[in-house]
């Protein structure tokens, strides 16, 4: 069986593929025309249907998609499904980290979390939905090289590096993505039995 990626997000990609073991994976790049449609949910799980359902619909494939976020909570949750956005539309990684610690100038309430719901959606329509969260909170200046999105602001609770200090291996242990793809796995291992 063949699993399409609904995401062009090279770090989340590279994250999924380490965790997904034994199905072939494709990324919706491979396939020309392939629709990118607005994430117009509210919510992570309404946006990774959406995202997933095009994807299956467009190849004929099981689709896999990913929508995730990081909720603040001195900021009653934003930027949640705003996160790739939230510095703007076209905002680097670099501009949206930015923002935030703009927002959270001297407020000592760091507390946050990352938020991913995984939508898995067979050619038949089928659908299956699991989410992940990891606890953490936000430091006052980025620190590291490794991952994407606002990994140097994020500790996960429990450690004193952040995501983009600790090893990927370790990150794709702990983190909301690895949580939300361990509780789908078992929807996974079903649908392995079905060719294409
Ligand atoms: P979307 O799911 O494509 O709407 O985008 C999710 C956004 O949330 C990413 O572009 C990142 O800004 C942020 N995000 C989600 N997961 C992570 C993560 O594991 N590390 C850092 N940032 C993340």
């Amino acid at each position: 069986m063949t699993i399409v990626l609904a995401t062009r997000n090279p770090g989340k990609i590279s994250e999924i593929e380490a965790l997904l073991t034994g199905v072939r994976i494709a990324t919706a790049a491979s396939f020309p025309g392939c629709p990118e449609p607005k994430e117009s949910g509210r919510t992570f799980e309404e946006n990774a249907l959406i995202k997933a359902r095009a994807v299956a619909g467009f190849t004929g494939k099981t689709a896999l998609a990913d929508d995730s976020g990081l909720e603040v909570d001195a900021l009653g949750g934003a930027p949640g499904v705003h996160s790739a956005r939230y510095a703007g539309a076209t905002a680097s990684d670099g501009d949206n980290m930015g923002r935030l610690l703009d927002a959270l100038s001297g407020v000592a309430d760091r507390t946050a979390r990352f938020r991913c719901v995984i939508a898995v959606v067979a050619p038949d329509g089928r659908t299956w939905t699991s989410d992940g969260v990891c606890e953490g909170r936000i430091l006052r200046e980025p620190r590291g090289e490794s991952g994407f999105g606002y990994d140097p602001l994020f500790v996960p609770a429990g450690y004193d590096s952040t995501f983009a200090e600790l090893d990927a291996r370790m990150k794709n242990r702990i983190s909301h993505r690895a949580m939300a793809l361990r509780r789908i796995a078992e929807t996974l291992d079903a649908l392995k039995e079905i060719p294409g």
